[in-house]
């Protein structure tokens, strides 16, 4: 028998249900196209962090146990809210390697580094998928908001993994669900009408759920446990909701509507705010804590 159902009326050298799957999903992250979207958001970035997941860096970062004198890993670092913290908790004799691929996240997260005066983090402007770094080199590896943004989950998860040596740990957050409610639904349901045919890219949903994490953690055979939490911010003007957008994933797809259908958009959101009184967010995320 077939180890996966196949579908009568696809060619038979179509790929099996699973392929299709991981093709739909690097479809949807290749029109997300992670590099340039971030790249886009830098300056909007903390500020949106503040609404949606400003709470996700101190918890990754209790959740580390970090000590001075630690190594420690930022994967995929971004601004480098974390990559910041970290490198105060290590001092002193610790040290913190933080990597991006996109130069605008970089130089925003080393420039706030200079003005701390933390002098003890390498920045490297890399893909994490080709990182050449040696194994067992770090006492904490973080890979926050992040995983689903490569294309290949468990095969990044397990490189992540190798690198944490004896006695560390590995820290993967990924978005949960509600994500920014009750506006995320009305947003991506304003943002189709306006453009019926556009593929709206939403590539987080691929780790979303304790399941889906769970699977990709499982493929690369890191023994992690999975913990959810969930919380919620004031939105005190109308107005935050899209400078919250521009400075999330959901930016993309403001991008490809274009300015006009965009403007449609937050019209239509601005009216659900007002009428069902929307006064703040609520956002759950993921973590995995895997102890080597
Ligand atoms: C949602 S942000 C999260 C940033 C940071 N970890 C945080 O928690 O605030 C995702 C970041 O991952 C970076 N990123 C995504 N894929 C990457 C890759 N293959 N290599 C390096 N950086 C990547 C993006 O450039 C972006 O800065």
């Amino acid at each position: 028998m077939a180890p996966y159902p196949t579908n009568p009326s696809l060619p038979s050298s179509y790929p099996p249900h699973h392929l299709i799957e991981v093709i739909v999903a690097v479809d949807d992250l290749l029109a997300f196209d992670p590099q340039s979207t971030y790249g886009a958001i830098a300056l909007d970035y903390d500020y949106a962090n503040t609404y949606c997941g400003g709470f996700v860096h101190q918890r990754a970062l209790e959740l580390a146990c970090i000590a001075p004198g630690m190594s420690v890993l930022d994967a995929a670092c971004g601004t480098g809210v974390a990559t910041l913290a970290a490198a105060e908790s290590v001092r002193p004799g610790g040290r913190v390697v933080a990597v991006d691929f996109a130069p605008e996240m970089l130089a925003l997260a080393s420039e706030k580094a200079s003005r701390r005066a933390l002098i003890n983090i390498d920045w490297r402007l890399e893909d994490v998928t080709a990182l050449d770094l040696p194994p067992d080199a770090f006492d904490v590896v973080f890979c926050l908001l992040a995983l689903f943004s490569v294309a290949d989950m468990p095969a990044l998860t397990a490189r992540l993994w190798g690198m944490v040596r004896p006695g560390g740990r590995l820290i993967v957050v990924t978005k949960g669900e509600p994500y920014l409610a009750p506006l995320y639904d009305p947003f991506y349901a304003a943002a189709q009408t306006a453009a019926p045919d556009l593929q709206l890219p939403q590539p987080w949903r691929r780790t979303q759920t304790p399941d889906r994490l769970r699977a990709v953690l499982d493929a690369a055979a890191v023994p992690a446990g999975i913990s959810q939490a969930t919380t919620t911010a004031p939105l005190s003007d109308p107005a935050d909701w899209w400078r919250i957008v521009r400075g999330t994933g959901l930016s993309r797809t403001a991008r490809l509507l274009g300015p006009e259908a965009a403007a449609r958009v937050e019209a239509a959101n601005l009216q659900t705010i007002a009428d069902q009184n929307v006064t703040d967010l609520t956002s759950s995320f993921l973590y995995a804590v895997a102890h080597k």
